[in-house]
């Protein structure tokens, strides 16, 4: 098979950022994909439909000209969200989700919840209105080591906060771990998991091993390679539990190459291409139509996209470097071979 025509894809988690970077960053969401649900954990973070709504103004006018694709917005779940703003959200047509960091665990995380119980009311009133709540699932106690904190959270907050909100729709996002996939395949259906396309190609030796390499640095982390399988298993079942959302977080080159760097790799300079090599490689390009254009609409209750895009096997080189607004970015795998390109690029 060297071409392979899907129905046009979205990302169900996306950074676009703000200023200068959208118009970097916008530009490159909307090439091949229809919508992008985006998160909201700008400095300071979206946390009212208001403030949802001019994001929103600022992402559709640094969208090319003809370009029809659709952010879908998203709240950043404080302590101080009232069940009326949820209220407003949910009547908006535009806020699709509310997402729950705890305080800390990632980039720009500071303003997030750090007892779940304190936002007992707003999300009762998501789970009435039908709003899901979008996860990052990772403890924060500093006593827990990095790579477990994805199948702790999972014990300590995902499964009780299902059980007290019987009805709530939740997407635990950009799952790592082998803990997760299980969780969510043998939970009801209202739960479900983005893949990012860094989780499906690589594993911490890709970090760690040979050298350190800031730009396969995110959270949650790479973990081994066995997650690694869990989850290319996971996105290539067929289950429409699962689904694509790239987490493409850009950070500037220096902010990466850094005695501190930040967490995000940046994978709009070839989403759906380096989702096809990881399916090619599992040998199930055939399941990458529903995990990318299918499974994420169907679980937020929006139409399908009706048009295409096509890929052909012709090996290409990624970029070394681009630009993110006046900043230099190092996009992920930058440099590297693809076989899949999209037709017309
Ligand atoms: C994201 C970012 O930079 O905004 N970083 C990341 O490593 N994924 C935040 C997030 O989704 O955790
Ligand atoms: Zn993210």
């Amino acid at each position: 098979m060297d071409t392979l025509t899907i129905t046009r894809p979205d990302d169900w988690h996306l950074h676009l950022r703000a200023g200068a970077a959208l118009k970097d960053t916008v530009r490159d969401a909307a090439r091949h994909f229809a919508r992008a649900i985006v998160m909201p954990n700008l400095k300071p973070p979206i946390v009212t439909t208001e403030q949802a709504a001019a994001y929103r103004t600022a992402i559709l006018e640094a969208r090319p000209r003809e370009s029809a694709w659709q952010p879908l917005m998203t709240l950043y779940l404080t302590e101080a969200t009232s069940p009326e703003e949820i209220d407003t959200a949910t009547s908006s047509g535009f806020v699709h989700g509310v997402k729950y960091y705890p305080a800390g665990a990632t980039t720009h995380s500071e303003a997030g919840v750090t007892d779940i119980d304190s936002v007992s009311a707003v999300l009762e009133r998501m789970e009435k209105n039908g709003l899901p709540l979008l996860i990052h699932g990772e403890v924060t106690d500093p006593n827990v080591d990095i790579f477990d904190r994805e199948a702790v959270f999972i014990d300590r907050v995902l499964a009780p906060l299902m059980q007290r909100f019987s009805e709530l729709k939740i997407v635990l996002e950009h799952i790592t771990t082998s803990e997760a996939v299980q969780f969510v395949g043998e939970a009801d259906s209202r739960l479900a998991a983005t893949i990012t396309p860094q989780h499906l190609l690589f594993n911490r030796n890709q970090l760690l091993s040979g050298g350190i390499r800031p730009h396969y640095y995110c959270l949650p982390v790479l973990k081994r390679d066995s997650h690694q399988k869990a989850l290319i298993n996971a996105a290539t079942s067929g289950s429409p539990k699962y689904f694509l959302g790239t987490d493409s977080a850009p950070h500037g080159r220096h902010d990466k190459e850094t005695a501190c760097g930040c967490a995000g790799c940046y994978s709009h300079h070839a989403a759906i291409e380096l989702y096809s090599e990881a399916f090619e490689t599992a040998g199930a390009l055939d399941k990458l139509e529903a995990f990318a254009s299918f499974f994420g609409a169907d679980f937020y209750g929006l139409p399908r996209n009706s048009d295409t895009v096509t890929l052909r096997k012709s090996p290409w080189q990624l970029p070394d470097s681009c630009s993110l607004g006046d900043e230099e970015l190092i996009p992920l795998h930058a440099g590297e071979t693809l076989q899949w390109q999209v037709v017309g690029d």
